[in-house]
């Protein structure tokens, strides 16, 4: 069985107000993005598609790749304008793959012990992605913010990455998405397999760590976190 991860790194990073794209930005020197590509390389994945804007492929090539020696990365490809795009650009550069992880770059604290239950979980279900309960009460709200619905917190998870497919499954998924004329929002791979195929998605618990820098604060908090794994890097 051949376990391919695909680690997205296309995006512009509008919300973290940065000229150097957030991937790129560093913690305790290295990039965001070296991270998790460091933890896919001493995972038991067989190949790393990296996924980065058309400009950025060949400072990826040199910067990251080669300058970390990350054997495991075999493509650096093209994304596109939304993550959608990019995850496709992804998914037709691994078509030998059995089963993929589909993994935000900006998501630098997986583990080996998130890519373990990762695996675990794939090859029970078929699909699944990572996840944490929630902390805080979600509120559903209507258009002019007034709460409508609370949801049994216990039944509500914050959904992270990896998510990890069946390769027909999410290849399926991917290409009756693109082919539709209308298409629905789709912020994240478990939304385009649950709308586009019956096949259930199967949540596991991942960690509280595992955040997406998203704006400057997560800056600060991913250096108190990288301290906690200076044995590792
Ligand atoms: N991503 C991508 N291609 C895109 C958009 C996003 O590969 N067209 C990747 C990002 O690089 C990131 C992950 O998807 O690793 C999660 O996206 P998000 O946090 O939304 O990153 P950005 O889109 O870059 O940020 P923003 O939404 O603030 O612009
Ligand atoms: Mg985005």
């Amino acid at each position: 069985m051949r376990h391919v991860a695909i680690v997205l790194a296309a995006g512009k990073g509008s919300r973290m107000k940065s000229d150097i794209p957030k991937q790129f930005l560093e913690i305790d020197g290295k990039p965001v993005l070296y991270y998790s590509l460091r933890v896919m390389e001493d995972s038991f994945i067989d190949e790393v598609v990296l996924v980065t804007g058309t400009d950025q492929v060949a400072y990826c090539k040199t910067e990251i790749v080669e300058r970390y020696g990350f054997s495991k990365v075999s493509k650096v490809v093209a994304g596109g304008a939304e993550r959608y795009h990019s995850v496709y650009q992804g998914l037709l550069a691994c078509e030998d793959a059995d089963y993929v992880y589909i993994h935000d770059g900006a998501r630098p604290f997986i583990s080996q012990q998130i890519m373990n239950n990762a695996r675990a979980n794939v090859e029970q279900y078929q699909a699944c992605a990572a996840g944490m309960p929630v902390k805080d009460t979600i509120k559903i709200v209507d258009a002019s913010g007034f709460a409508v619905e609370t949801p049994q917190r216990s039944l509500v998870w914050q959904v992270q990455t990896p998510q990890v497919f069946s390769y027909k499954i999410v290849r399926q998924a991917y290409d009756k998405l693109l082919a539709m004329e209308e298409m629905p929002i789709v912020t994240d791979d478990t939304m385009v397999v649950e709308t586009m195929t019956a096949i259930p998605v199967k949540l596991f618990d991942a960690s509280y760590e595992n955040i997406k820098i998203t704006t400057p604060e997560d800056l600060g908090v991913a250096e108190v976190f990288v301290k906690n794994l200076s044995k590792i890097f």
